[in-house]
C-alpha cells in the first residue's frame, strides 16, 4: 500500500474503533527539537546512560544525572508541540482517542491539549526527595550546576522521572496498564519499543486481539506485532491522518 493508501485505512479504523490509546515515545516529540535517546544524533551517544542515567549513577555520582538532567530539561522548556502532539489532541476532544500513555518526560502532549494521560516515566519539570518524598516543581530561577537540597529534610533533591533499575510509578503505570486492557486499538508514535515494563503496553492491546498501528521513521521492536506500519515523520503523518479522519466523517 501506499502512503496515501493507509492514511486512508488508518483514518477508517480509528473511526471504527471503540476505544483507541495512544502510546508515545521520543519519536512524537523529535520534530519539536527533543533529540531521542537511541539512534544517530540520540542522547545516548552524548551522555553514557550507564553513567548519566542509572540509580546507581545517582547514588555514586549524583552531579552527572543532574548535569544530563538540565541538558533535557533546557531543551523542552524552550520546545513546542508539533503538528503530532496536536493531532493526537485534536483526536481526544473528538472522542476518538480515549487515553495517551507517554513515556517521555517532556509536557508537549499537555502543552497541546490532551488531557487523559498517564506519563509512565515521570515529568521533567519536578523534583522529589526521595528521604521524605516531598515534591516540587523545579524553580528555574534555582536552576544551577549544583543539586539542590529538600527545603523539609535538607537531602538533596533529584528529578522525579525514571532511572534505569527503578521501578515506573505506581499509579501512571497501573492507570496505563488499566486503559490498554480497555483498548481495542493503540497507535505507537515514535517509539523503539525495547524499554520494558514500558514496551509490554503494546503487547497488553495486541494479546487481547486489538488492532495496533505504529507510526515510526523505520522498523522498530513493535514493527512484528503491527497490523500497519506507516514510516515516516510523525508530525506529518498525524497531521495526515487527522485531515482524512475529517474528510470521513463529512468535517473536513
Ligand atoms: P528511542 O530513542 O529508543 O526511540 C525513538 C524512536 O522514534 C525510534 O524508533 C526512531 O526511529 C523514532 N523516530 C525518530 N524520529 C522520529 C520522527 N520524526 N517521527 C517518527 N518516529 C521517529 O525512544 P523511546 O522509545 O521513547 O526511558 O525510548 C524509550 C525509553 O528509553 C525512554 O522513555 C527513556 C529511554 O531510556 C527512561 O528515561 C526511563
Ligand atoms: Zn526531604
Amino acid at each position: 500500500m501506499n502512503l496515501y493508501m493507509l492514511i486512508k485505512r488508518v483514518s477508517s479504523l480509528i473511526i471504527d474503533s471503540e476505544y483507541v490509546v495512544v502510546f508515545t515515545g521520543a519519536g512524537i516529540s523529535a520534530e519539536s527539537g527533543i533529540p531521542t535517546f537511541r539512534g544517530k544524533g540520540g542522547l545516548w551517544e552524548k551522555y553514557d546512560p550507564a553513567e548519566y542515567a542509572t540509580v546507581d549513577a545517582l547514588r555514586k555520582n549524583p552531579l552527572k544525572v543532574w548535569k544530563l538532567y538540565i541538558d533535557i530539561y533546557k531543551t523542552i522548556k524552550s520546545a513546542k508541540p508539533n503538528d503530532a502532539h496536536i493531532a493526537v489532541a485534536e483526536l481526544e476532544r473528538m472522542g476518538l482517542v480515549k487515553f495517551v500513555i507517554t513515556q517521555n518526560i517532556d509536557d508537549l502532549h499537555e502543552r497541546a491539549g490532551t488531557r487523559d494521560i498517564a506519563k509512565i516515566h515521570g515529568t521533567y519539570n519536578v523534583l522529589r526527595c526521595d528521604n521524605c518524598f516531598y515534591k516540587e516543581e523545579i524553580n528555574t530561577e534555582k536552576l544551577s550546576f549544583e543539586l539542590p537540597s529538600c527545603p523539609k529534610c535538607g537531602s538533596p533533591m533529584r528529578p522525579d522521572v525514571v532511572l534505569f533499575g527503578e521501578p515506573l510509578p505506581k499509579d501512571a503505570f497501573n492507570r496505563a496498564i488499566e486503559e490498554a486492557e480497555k483498548a481495542d486499538m493503540l497507535i505507537a508514535i515514535g517509539t523503539s519499543g525495547v524499554v520494558v515494563p514500558a514496551a509490554w503496553i503494546p503487547f497488553i492491546v495486541k494479546d487481547k486481539g486489538g488492532t495496533i498501528i505504529e507510526i515510526n521513521l523505520e522498523a522498530s521492536n513493535l514493527t512484528p506485532i503491527a497490523d500497519i506500519s506507516v514510516f515516516g515523520k510523525a508530525g506529518e503523518v498525524m497531521r495526515k491522518i487527522l485531515e482524512e479522519v475529517k474528510q470521513q466523517l463529512g468535517r473536513g
